[in-house]
C-alpha cells in the first residue's frame, strides 16, 4: 500500500449537475493519459495547502484522458468541499493522488446491484460503465429526493446503460430493491445504507460492498497506554492512556499522511506486525486487518504493537 507520487492536472470543464453539486473534469495539461484506474476507486485531491480530500471518481474507467468528480457542497462539512467550490474553477492547477480503490466491482457472475443515494452516486457511475462495458448484468438504483436533485439524469435517462437505471424519489415513495442480486454496491449516508444492507440481510458479508461519505466513529485515546515500535526507524513510541495513537506518533515528530481523518479514506493505511491492533476504520476488509491497519482510527489491544513505519 505505497503512495505513488502526485499527479498534476488542471480543470478542463466545471459544470453543475445539481444546485448542491458541481462536476470537475480534471485532465494533464498535454494531454497525455491520466494513470488508469478501476470502477470504484477514488483520488485524494489537494484542494488549498493542508487541505487534501478523497473523491470517488465518477467518469468511465475505459478513458483515461481525464478523470471526473462530483462534489457536493457541505456547508456543515469541514471545508473542504466548500473550499472545493469556492477556490477550484475552470484552468485552476491542482495536484492529485494516484487512484485508490477500496470499492472495487468483483467479476462474478449473477446481477450487480449499484445503489447510491444524492452524491452517493459517484463511484456507481463508474460501476455501471464498466458493467456495461464487459457485458455483466447490472442495475442501478438513484434514490434522490426529486429529479434536480439527480446528478448526471442525461446519462442515467437516456445514456447507453439507461435501461439498467431505476430512479427512485424519496418524495414519492419507499425504495424498491430487486431480490435476486448475487452483489450489492451500496454508497450513501449512514441511515440510506443500513436500510438497504437490512433488505439484503440474507447475503453472505463477502456480496456485501459500501462506501462511507463519512464514518460513524471517530477514534478518541483507549484506557490504557501502550508502546508503539516502528520496524523501519528502530524507534520506540510511548502511547498514554487517553493519547490517540497517531497523535502519539505526530507528536514524537513520525509524519503520517492523512486526509479524512475518520476511517474512511486509506489515506493513513501502514502495515503492522506484532501485536493486536484495534480496528476502527471502515476501509479495510477483514483481509486487509490481518497486515493494515488506519492509523487514524485505530487502538491497540495489547501491551505493544509493531508498526511498518
Ligand atoms: S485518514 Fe482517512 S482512513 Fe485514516
Amino acid at each position: 500500500m505505497s503512495k505513488a507520487a502526485d499527479v498534476q492536472v488542471f480543470v478542463q470543464h466545471r459544470y453543475a449537475l445539481t444546485p448542491a453539486i458541481d462536476c470537475w473534469r480534471l485532465a494533464r495539461r498535454d494531454g497525455a493519459p491520466l494513470p488508469p484506474f478501476s470502477a470504484g476507486a477514488h483520488v485524494e485531491v489537494q484542494i488549498a495547502p493542508g487541505v487534501r480530500r478523497a473523491y470517488s471518481l465518477c467518469s468511465d474507467p475505459a478513458h483515461t484522458g481525464f478523470y471526473e468528480i462530483a462534489v457536493k457542497h457541505e456547508v456543515d462539512g469541514r471545508g473542504g468541499s466548500r473550499a472545493l467550490h469556492q477556490l477550484v474553477h475552470i484552468n485552476s492547477d491542482l495536484s492529485i493522488g494516484a487512484p485508490r480503490n477500496l470499492f472495487a466491482l468483483t467479476h462474478e457472475p449473477g446481477l450487480h446491484v449499484l445503489v447510491g443515494a444524492g452524491v452517493g452516486l459517484t463511484p456507481l457511475i463508474a460501476m455501471a460503465h464498466s458493467l456495461h462495458h464487459s457485458g455483466a448484468a447490472f442495475q442501478l438504483i438513484a434514490r434522490v429526493r426529486q429529479r434536480e436533485d439527480l446528478l448526471f439524469a442525461p446519462l442515467l435517462e437516456q445514456g447507453p446503460w439507461h435501461d439498467c437505471v431505476t430512479v427512485s424519489y424519496s418524495s414519492q415513495g419507499a425504495l424498491e430493491l430487486p431480490d435476486n442480486a448475487a452483489h450489492v454496491y451500496c454508497c450513501g449516508p449512514d441511515g440510506f445504507m443500513q436500510a438497504v444492507k437490512a433488505h439484503y440481510s440474507a447475503l453472505p458479508d463477502a456480496h456485501w460492498h459500501q462506501e462511507h461519505f463519512s464514518a460513524s466513529a471517530v477514534s478518541t485515546g483507549g484506557e490504557h497506554g501502550y508502546r508503539l515500535l516502528l520496524s523501519a526507524s528502530g524507534r520506540e513510541i510511548e502511547v498514554a492512556a487517553g493519547q490517540r495513537l497517531i497523535d502519539a506518533l505526530r507528536v514524537n515528530g513520525v509524519a503520517c499522511e492523512t486526509v479524512c481523518e475518520q476511517g474512511v479514506c486509506g489515506s493513513c493505511v501502514v502495515g503492522w506486525q506484532d501485536g493486536r491492533p484495534r480496528h476502527q476504520d471502515e476501509c479495510l476488509t477483514d483481509e486487509d486487518r490481518q497486515s493494515y491497519v488506519a492509523l487514524c482510527c485505530a487502538g491497540c489491544d495489547s501491551d505493544s504493537l509493531t508498526l511498518e513505519l
